[in-house]
């Protein structure tokens, strides 16, 4: 693995990485930390269980963390690299550090993009117009976000990204995402789902289709809109 480069990418991705919540950017920089959740465990009743959530973010989640903190410990070179420069270097990644790097910065963005029902707000006003703009309406970018989930069928993620011109949807596999340097789609992630059965199989079983439905409710579109403004050259 060369990382002679990477320190040049620091600032590249570090806009995205630090701007959500305190929670999020606490864990953008080596040593990583797992964390905490932004509400309690039983907070996303009755769309995900607690412990479902307890399970994915402890165990799941820590797994990932775990592991790319030993690649860190264990690799000099690695010493004061950022997520973000990792992840836009994933393809000079071996496959143990590109998916503990994007597990831990997936799940990271995962928690704080949920609410409990009832608080996570609105689509804003600047958000909804992009939206109507390139996809007709927010059912219609909902439905699209939901059919690109079913359609994948092996683990990954769904993404709603602001590519720099427009907002999109794709999906990637395994623990890839939108900003790593080697996917179908790069962008600025704004939303994302987790596919991968550890996230719905003790509420939902096999049925995707209607946790991805379900999702919507403790969708937290405050950070969600804060996500786009930041992201995007739309007139803020
Ligand atoms: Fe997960």
């Amino acid at each position: 693995m060369k990382l002679t480069s990477l320190p040049l990418a620091r600032t590249f991705c570090m806009a995205l990485l630090l701007s959500g919540s305190a929670t999020f950017a606490a864990a953008s920089e080596a040593p990583y930390s797992l964390p905490k959740l932004p509400y309690p465990v039983d907070a996303l009743v009755p769309v995900i269980s607690p412990e479902s959530l307890a399970i994915h973010h402890d165990e799941t989640h820590k797994g990932y963390l775990n592991a790319l903190n030993r690649a860190v410990e264990n690799d000099p070179k690695m010493e004061g690299v950022t997520l973000s420069a990792l992840l836009a270097h994933a393809s000079k990644l071996d496959g143990v550090v590109r998916s503990s790097a994007g597990g831990h910065y997936n799940h990271s963005f995962f928690w704080t993009i949920m609410a409990p029902v009832g608080t996570g707000g609105t689509p804003s006003s600047g958000l909804l117009k992009r939206v109507e703009t390139d996809f007709g309406s927010l059912e219609k970018m909902q439905s699209a976000i939901e059919a690109a989930g079913e359609t994948r069928k092996e683990s990954g993620w769904v993404w709603l990204v602001w590519t720099g011109t427009k907002l999109a949807v794709t999906t990637t596999r395994n623990e890839d995402n939108p900003l790593m340097d080697d996917v179908e789609i790069q962008g600025s992630p704004i939303i994302a789902i987790d596919l991968w059965e550890h996230a719905y199989f003790l509420t939902y079983q096999a049925r995707r289709a209607d946790y991805l439905h379900a999702w919507w409710t403790v969708a937290n579109w405050k950070e969600i809109n804060s996500r786009y403004a930041l992201a995007s050259t739309d007139p803020k």
